[in-house]
């Protein structure tokens, strides 16, 4: 019987030496040690044994089963050990590799112009507020004063959801919501994406930019329309920019009016900028019309006020001499970085 724990022991050991991983270990542990292993067989031929040499069998067996199971954890643990210092050696960092740089990115030139829109009508006390793009045919044209058959819905076309909700064609939308609320008066700018059935070319785009302003109080009059407009062309533009008034048509304002600004290029001379003329047309605007106020809950015969909007784009091209508004969509940082 010595012997023959002797031999298992020996054929253990030797399959142990030879053992490459883990797998094999563990096969090993059951080849020896299972219940169907060699030393259980040993085990279960002690009923052959005299009752009292069985003790001292008992404990041979028992003798060989911890000399297995310590060779066997001591190799395990050797292999654990070089299987991490291995896979450390894979997944080294070199810290001394250069890191890679995040890239800064750049104001885009329609927010440099909008801060600066904006910084001058906060100097007038105007408030700056949002407005919906998803919104409802009643605030985009209704409350405008623009009817279900009105040709001005033509020249607007645009993204509809269904019959009463569309993407937004201007942001003078957001003037009947701001009356709604009922708090006056108002001085407000509204800046904000607008959307048109266009095709894109070197001055359209189906999304764009406008910011809209909107004056209500007791006695406005054109002359306050006239006086705001052209303080605000001065600081955009120069101190010497001169503005112009021509009689138009929009259907939320009476009179209403486009404004150009003298050509900055030239100072008004006529130059390739302005097309020889002098003039660069900006905005529309007007009074806001009586019927407009009163579907908003505004008495006209109590209070009066003016309008104006303006593409954010127009003004951007024009600040920076930018001959092609995709150029903005673009996002290409070697162009934003210029500005
Ligand atoms: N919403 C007009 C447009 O998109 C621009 C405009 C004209 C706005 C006159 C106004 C205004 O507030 O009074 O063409």
């Amino acid at each position: 019987m010595k012997e023959r724990l002797q031999a298992i022991k020996e054929a253990c050991f030797a399959k142990i030496e030879a053992a490459v991983g883990m797998d094999v270990l563990n096969e090993i542990r059951v080849e020896f040690l299972g219940k169907k292993g060699e030393l259980t067989s040993v085990l279960k031929s002690m009923k052959d044994v005299a009752p009292e040499d069985r003790p001292k069998v008992g404990q041979l067996v028992n003798d060989c089963r911890a000399a297995i199971e310590e060779r066997l954890e001591a190799v395990r643990s050797a292999l654990a050990a070089k299987e991490r210092e291995e896979k450390m050696k894979a997944e080294t960092i070199d810290v001394t590799l250069p890191a890679k740089k995040s890239q800064r990115g750049h104001r885009h030139p329609n927010n440099i112009a909008l801060a600066e829109l904006e910084k001058v009508f906060i100097g007038m006390g105007y408030e700056i507020v949002d407005g919906p793009e998803i919104e409802k045919d009643y605030y985009n044209f209704e409350a405008l004063n623009i009817p279900a058959n009105h040709p001005a819905k033509d020249e607007q076309d645009t993204f509809y959801f269904n019959s009463e909700m569309l993407l937004r064609t201007q942001t003078s939308s957001v003037q009947a919501h701001v009356m709604e609320q009922g708090k006056l008066p108002i001085r407000v700018l509204c800046p904000g994406r607008v959307y048109r059935s266009d095709e894109i070319d070197a001055t359209h785009s189906p999304c764009f930019h406008q910011v809209e302003g909107l004056v209500i109080d007791k006695n406005i009059t054109f002359s306050d329309l006239k006086g705001t407009l052209a303080v605000a062309a001065t600081k955009l533009f120069g101190a010497d920019t001169k503005v112009k008034f021509r009689p138009h048509h929009f259907p939320f304002t009476e009179p209403s009016a486009e404004m150009d600004v003298s050509c900055f290029k030239c100072g008004g001379k006529g130059c390739r900028f302005c097309k020889g003329s002098g003039w660069i047309e900006i905005l529309g605007c007007g009074m806001v019309h009586p019927r407009v106020l009163r579907m908003s809950g505004i008495d006209p015969e109590e209070y009066t006020g003016f309008a104006f909007g303006v593409g954010l784009e127009r003004i951007t091209l024009l600040k920076y001499e930018i001959d092609d508004l995709r150029l903005l969509y673009e996002n290409d940082t070697r162009f934003l970085k210029q500005f």
